[in-house]
């Protein structure tokens, strides 16, 4: 969505600020998992962002980006539609401290 907000903004030359969701796994700038594309060279979400300028963001590139594990995703979802069972409260109930 913001990708199309972005787009209908340009025409208008409106200042445009998103706020992006990138897959994380450290939020330090150090694994490059939030990385995204932008015109002045790669930024990191975690450290640089959230929020960039909407019209400088690589959105082909961001959004190939975010689909990178959707297989996964869908993967584990339906795996938790199934019927999650979460190990942490097992091994509570079977006394393991
Ligand atoms: S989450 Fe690892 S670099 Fe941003």
């Amino acid at each position: 969505m913001m990708k199309f907000v972005a787009a209908a903004a340009k025409p208008f030359d409106v200042p445009t600020i998103v706020s992006l969701n990138t897959i994380m796994i450290d939020g330090t700038g150090m694994c490059g998992g939030c990385r995204v594309k932008t015109r002045d060279g790669f930024r990191f979400v975690c450290v640089d962002g959230p929020e960039f300028d909407a019209h400088k963001v690589h959105w082909n590139n961001l959004l190939t980006r975010m689909a990178f594990y959707r297989s996964e995703e869908h993967e584990s979802m339906e795996r938790w539609r199934e019927g999650h069972k979460c190990n942490l409260e097992s091994a509570v109930a079977d006394g393991v401290k």
